[in-house]
């Protein structure tokens, strides 16, 4: 049995990770660190932990992980985004780290990414989820996982986009949705599974993680509002041509085929895998 860290495990990803332990590995026992059970902002707690529980894996879920916050709080985005990445990848030096990066340390600017496309973060999430990797890369045998967009549900039903997207629509939001920047939206219950079989290979390197159909934010919100039925506000064609606000990514969708070609199972499509799962609640 291997001993299973997962940090953020009161987040969209790493609950998911924790509830479907049973599922994907049975024979892990997993310690599921939420904030209430440790404050990671706080250094010498994090290595006291690390020392007692001495984890064969870590999968590195906890993030400030919502651009807005980290525009807001950039110490303590540069603190958990980076400086904590780094903390767990030199304290798992002789395990092994999984670490859950993003899309967003790309720029966009030309899609179909894969690992060769060098990084070009637009704002500071990126940025700073960026010096994460480069502190775990300091270890070869660590894991980097740049995940694409993530729906699904999380334990207060607010982190995923498609969520906060649900609620805002449900209390009269209007929204316009770009019908020309693109993602590669990959269900949470996909990416867990994908974390849960990287973690038992145990394989380091730079791995891309998206579905497998490039989208377009219109798309998506077409799809997911049919699904939910009418509401009190609506969604709306718009164009990143007539956008005049912050940088925005225009193009993140990715090609996979390197983690793919390690997969026990094909990587879904965004419309095929709500085909799949009309009963599952996105
Ligand atoms: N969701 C996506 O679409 C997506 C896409 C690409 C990459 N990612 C990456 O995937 C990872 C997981 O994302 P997610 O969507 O699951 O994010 P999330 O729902 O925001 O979860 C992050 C978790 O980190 C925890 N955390 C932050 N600071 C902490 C601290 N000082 N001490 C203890 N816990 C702390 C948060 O705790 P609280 O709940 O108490 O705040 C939260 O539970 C992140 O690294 C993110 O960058 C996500």
């Amino acid at each position: 049995m291997s001993k299973v860290w997962v940090t953020g495990a009161g987040g969209l990803i790493g609950s998911e990770i924790v509830r479907t332990a049973p599922r994907w590995s049975p024979d892990s026992e997993v310690v599921a660190l939420t904030r209430a059970e440790l404050d990671l902002s706080d250094f010498d707690a994090v290595a006291s932990r690390y020392r007692v529980d001495n984890p064969d894996v870590v999968i590195h879920c906890a993030a400030l992980s919502r651009p807005v916050d980290c525009e807001r709080n950039p110490e303590e985005a540069r603190r958990i985004n980076s400086e904590l990445t780094g903390l767990l990848a030199d304290l798992a030096k002789d395990g092994f780290m999984l670490h859950v990066s993003t899309d967003l340390v790309l720029d966009g600017a030309k899609g179909g990414y894969t690992e060769e496309d060098p990084p070009n973060p637009l704002h500071d999430y990126g940025r700073t989820k960026l010096a994460g990797e480069l502190l775990a890369r300091r270890h070869d045998g660590h894991a980097i996982v740049r995940t694409a967009l993530n729906f699904g549900c999380s334990p207060e039903g607010n982190r995923a986009f498609n969520e906060q997207m649900r609620s805002a629509l449900q209390a009269g939001t209007d929204f316009t949705l770009f019908t020309d920047e693109y993602r590669s939206p990959l269900a949470t219950a996909v990416t867990v599974r994908v974390l849960w079989e990287l973690a038992r290979l145990k394989l380091g390197g730079l791995y891309l993680l998206g579905g497998s159909e490039r989208v377009s934010r219109w798309q998506i919100g077409e799809a997911l509002t049919r699904r939910w039925g009418e509401t009190p506000g609506t969604i709306r064609p718009g164009s990143l041509r007539d956008y005049d606000g912050p940088p925005r990514a225009a193009d993140l969708s990715m090609n996979c085929r390197k983690l793919q070609s390690l997969l026990s199972f094909p990587l879904p499509g965004f419309h095929e895998w709500l085909e799949a799962n009309p009963e599952a609640r996105v």
